[in-house]
């Protein structure tokens, strides 16, 4: 079924309610430089996350927890400099929200600050429902973080699919009730099971955007590495590859390195 799209100029936290008020489904990608950001924004990509994945894609770290508050700053300030429609978003990494809310807010305030991002996304629920609330009332928007998140994987214990036994998808419905009476204009669901993600996207009024979360959500997030298919280690039932990047890459950065050696590389129009 085709929904008639509003033009947005700039995307807002409100274009994205709107669109979920409309039927529109949201679409969501990470970036962590200018170059990439770039073509993201230029596709017409409605929101991009500064996301803490960065740890992994662009560190090679194993989890997301080493990446700093500067370091996300530095992807940020990146990002914003590429981006002219899209809605920026960044993660607040590890260890700069979950001690207290007056670190909670003076993280926050630092990326807005600095990298002149136009929201902060946080991991959890109730646990950290005071700080995301002094956040929001220093006027920052929050988006929220339930379901696998990657910032507790040492709690989990593994990657796989959360919140399957009942327990846990009581807890998680609660919980997103609550990121949306607290004021978060939006929840990212992580790696649940999909009939679970549709019952809590039609249970609120802020949008559900899903990965690992079926299709009845509000939109969809992907990491931009693994939807060209540079990680192409990493194979989640979850991820589309729309690319084969990382054979592309490896073929023409071969063919380089043959081309000097063979002193191909350059010709005499390449030289001057
Ligand atoms: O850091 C990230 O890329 C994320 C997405 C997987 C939602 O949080």
């Amino acid at each position: 079924m085709s929904v008639a799209k509003k033009e947005y100029k700039r995307v807002t936290v409100r274009s994205l309610v709107e669109m979920k008020q409309s039927g529109e489904k949201i679409s969501m990608l990470t970036s962590y430089d200018f170059s990439m950001a770039k073509i993201v924004d230029a596709a017409n990509v409605d929101v991009i996350l500064v996301g803490d994945s960065a740890s992994n894609v662009i560190a090679g770290h194993e989890t997301t927890l080493p990446i700093t508050l500067d370091q996300m700053i530095y992807h940020a300030s990146s990002v914003v400099r590429a981006a002219k429609r899209a809605l920026v978003v960044v993660d607040i990494p590890f260890g700069s929200y979950q001690g207290d809310s007056k670190e909670a807010l003076r993280s926050a305030i630092r990326i807005m600050k600095e990298s002149g991002a136009h929201a902060v996304k946080v991991e959890g629920g109730a646990e950290i429902q005071v700080s995301i609330s002094r956040i929001l009332e220093a006027g920052i928007p929050v988006m929220g973080h339930l379901g696998l998140t990657p910032q507790s994987i040492y709690k989990f214990g593994t990657y796989t699919v959360r919140a399957k036994e009942e327990e846990e998808a009581k807890k998680l419905m609660e919980d997103a009730k609550l990121l949306e009476e607290t004021g978060c204009f939006a929840i990212v669901l992580e790696k649940i099971p999909a009939k679970l993600a549709a019952e809590v996207a039609k249970s609120v009024s802020i949008p559900i955007i899903g990965i690992g979360a079926g299709g009845g959500v509000d939109g969809q997030v992907l990491v931009v590495h693994d939807l060209l298919g540079m990680t192409h280690e990493f194979n989640p039932r979850f991820l589309r590859r729309y690319m084969n990047l990382y054979e592309d890459m490896s073929k023409a950065i071969s063919q380089y390195v043959d081309d000097v050696k063979s002193k191909d590389f350059p010709n005499e129009e390449e030289q001057y």
